[in-house]
């Protein structure tokens, strides 16, 4: 089956370098407001693992969705006008964890987001104005409709965003499908050099290797944030325990375990189990094959 003839043009949208200068403004205000630290990564979802977003739209389009239900059946004008209240009020933060993710994406990305993140305004004002309207007594409920298709046709880009464009999955996920169970050489422990980052090549899998004495730390290479090569980034210290950042959006993984320990990351690298056989480094992934 074909994808609708109309949903094909959101495809030249991430094209549209028209917005860039635009994106851009926005995405620079957003990281300059949102400062790496701790509320950026509860933002991005590192404590749960997951980008937060997704699970928090579920409030404002819930209730949103309800109020749309509830304002068929005669006399539930109040209980709609409380749910749509609630969709508003939970509409900025929940926008910030999308802004937070969004200001840390590719170009393609950005263009789609900031038409994504204007719909989802121009439908809280709706919301808003539909509130007003019920507070003063009247109907509200062209506006809360209207509402209702633009947060919906924000919401299909948002799925595009997620599932077409993968800003916020996990870009790692496929390492332990693509590499044999049990142990492999990477080659001599004398060839690595110590304290610094070195790439190696399992298979068709890069893999990033840290080396301090005979101790060996061995990651897959490719950043779960968005596939930057973690091989090329900078070697950090977290209570003594040695961690890579990413070059490219300045994600932080414990080289040890390969957990996230700064996001906008929120899924953890792959960590290999290593020995020396013989003078020989070899990595296993539990869970591989
Ligand atoms: S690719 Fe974005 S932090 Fe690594």
């Amino acid at each position: 089956m074909k994808t609708l003839r109309p949903l094909q043009s959101i495809d030249k949208l991430e094209n549209a370098a028209a917005l860039d200068p635009v994106a851009n403004k926005v995405r620079d205000v957003v990281q300059a407001v949102l400062k790496p630290g701790a509320l950026r990564d509860i933002l991005h979802g590192v404590p749960i693992g997951h980008p937060l977003h997704p699970l928090m739209i579920l409030v404002p389009t819930g209730s949103w969705l309800s109020a749309a239900v509830l304002d068929l059946l005669p006399g539930s004008n109040k209980a709609s006008a409380v749910l749509i209240g609630t969709g508003v009020a939970s509409a900025a933060p929940t926008a910030l964890a999308g802004w937070a993710d969004w200001s840390e994406g590719h170009e393609q990305q950005l263009r789609v987001g900031i038409v994504h993140a204007t719909a989802n305004l121009i439908a809280v004002g709706l919301y808003t104005g539909s509130l007003v309207q019920r507070l003063r007594g009247r109907s509200g409920k062209l506006l809360s409709y209207t509402g209702l298709v633009v947060v919906s046709a924000g919401g299909f880009l948002g799925g595009h965003m997620s599932y077409r464009q993968s800003l916020g999955a996990n870009h790692n996920e496929d390492v332990p499908h693509r590499i044999e169970a049990g142990w492999h050489s990477i080659g001599s422990l004398e060839e690595l050099q110590e304290g610094k980052l070195e790439k190696r090549v399992l298979g068709e899998i890069p893999l990033v290797v840290f080396r301090r004495g005979s101790e060996v730390s061995v990651l897959s290479n490719t950043c779960s944030h968005l596939s930057g090569p973690l091989n090329e980034g900078e070697v950090t210290f977290d209570d003594g325990n040695p961690c890579v950042v990413c070059p490219w959006h300045n994600s932080g993984f414990s080289l040890k375990t390969g957990e996230v320990v700064q996001g906008p990351a929120t899924s953890p690298q792959h960590s290999f189990e290593t020995r020396v056989i013989a003078g020989q480094v070899e990595v296993s992934l539990p869970n591989a094959g």
